[in-house]
């Protein structure tokens, strides 16, 4: 995929309205709607303010959560309006729709240096189906469209993809940002190339194993989905997560690493419990002898050690995917003790959107770490190699 894409930077800006696609898919509590994180917000203000600063007037758009195309109350963009306002210290207008008389109006009368942040995309069911007049009456307030909701690139939705047919498409500072650094580590990384990949499903890592099994020179696979590995191997996993109808595909990628001189590491000890609960009796055995009865949660000791190693000396590491049942204290620390390990490596250290993300911002490491993706399922397909329509839709340079 092309990722060298015209940037705001490329763009003439001045006294122009600009369409801008932001993820302010948020966490909220579920009870009072409250913001839980405002990451995602806060990483999409530099090129906020680059827009307004080179005199454009800022019309904001995003999706939160899934309303399926039906208005639901309790997923107002409106609290992001409020708390975009506190960050920026100004004024941000708001529109009560999206396409409709109350948008048209605010956008018609937006002047430069103003930001207008329009209701919730996914309220229309045109957005999600791609609808091409939906997309063209979101071009029609604008003249240039920017893409910043790198969390997104991967739907094609009317607001992320249909829209550049109506209007010249750059990338935002934090598109740019996400594209470079991880375009960087897929084609020209410095070396050892160690991609560590967690979490429960094979099923939903199996382009990114095949891809980083062409790039990396070690994979690390751990989580859930290590158990079918395992197995795949001859291991008695006892009742630890299992997809057997991807054992084939286990032995195949098992085979692709060594024919390719691919280091891949396995745990090979493993934290099991009786049962799937917090409080579960927790013993540590070789990963390839758990008793029946009993299920693998976390990684063990060894295998910690195994993998921190491998990542101490990497001159790029990816990570996506916690390695273990990390909701429960007691089988947390394969996974915190991972985040620990990139954070104390030289290497170029990036983390996958999702839960690695959250362990790593939880555990305090956030800053020691070159790059954390804003994208959970966008970051997966681009470490698949996939075409990601966000931004195969931006004009190229
Ligand atoms: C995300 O949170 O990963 C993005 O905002 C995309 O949301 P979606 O999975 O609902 O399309």
């Amino acid at each position: 995929m092309n990722y060298n894409k015209m940037t705001v930077s490329d763009a003439a800006l001045s006294g122009k309205k600009v369409l801008l696609r932001c993820d302010f898919n948020v966490p909220q509590d579920k009870t009072t709607g409250a913001i839980t994180s405002d990451k995602r917000i806060v990483a999409s203000l530099p090129t906020i303010r680059y827009l307004l600063e080179h005199g454009a007037a800022v019309i904001a758009c995003s999706h939160l959560g899934k309303p399926k195309g039906t208005w639901k109350e309790s997923l107002t963009l409106a609290p992001v309006a409020q708390r975009l306002s506190e960050l920026l210290g100004m004024d941000v207008i708001f529109a009560k729709d999206i396409v409709g008389e109350d948008a048209k109006a605010k956008a018609a009368a937006l002047q430069p240096g103003q930001l207008l942040l329009l209701e919730n995309l996914r309220f229309d069911p045109r957005e999600e189906k791609n609808d091409p007049e939906f997309a063209k009456a979101l071009a029609d307030m604008a003249e240039l469209y920017v893409s910043d909701a790198f969390g997104t690139v991967h739907r094609a939705h009317a607001s992320t993809a249909g829209v550049a047919a109506y209007l010249p498409a750059y990338a935002g500072l934090l598109v740019e940002k996400e594209l470079s650094v991880m375009g960087k580590a897929l084609d020209d990384p410095k070396r050892p190339f160690v991609a560590i990949l967690g979490g429960a499903k094979v099923s939903d890592k199996i382009g990114v194993i095949n891809n980083l099994l062409e790039k990396a020179d070690t994979i690390i696979i751990g989580g859930g989905m290590a158990y079918t590995f395992l197995k795949a191997q001859g291991g008695e996993i006892g009742t630890s997560l299992l997809e057997a109808d991807r054992l084939d595909y286990a032995r195949e990628m098992i085979q692709k690493a060594a024919d390719r001189k691919v280091r891949l590491l396995l745990p090979v000890d493993t934290a099991i419990g009786d049962t799937f609960a917090a409080d579960c009796t927790r013993k540590v055995v070789p990963s390839m002898e758990i008793p029946a009865d009993w299920m693998g949660l976390d990684i063990g000791p060894e295998t910690i050690k195994l993998f921190s190693d491998a990542v101490k000396d990497a001159g790029t590491v990816v990570w996506n995917g916690p390695m273990g049942v990390f909701e429960f204290p007691a089988f947390a620390v394969g996974t915190e003790a991972i985040a620990k390990a990139l954070a104390e490596s030289g290497a170029v250290t990036i983390v996958g959107g999702g839960d690695s993300a959250a362990a790593v911002e939880k555990l305090g490491y956030a800053d020691r770490m070159a790059h954390i993706s804003t994208g959970g399922g966008a970051s997966l397909e681009f470490l698949e190699g996939k075409e990601l329509p966000g931004v195969a839709c931006l004009l190229d340079k």
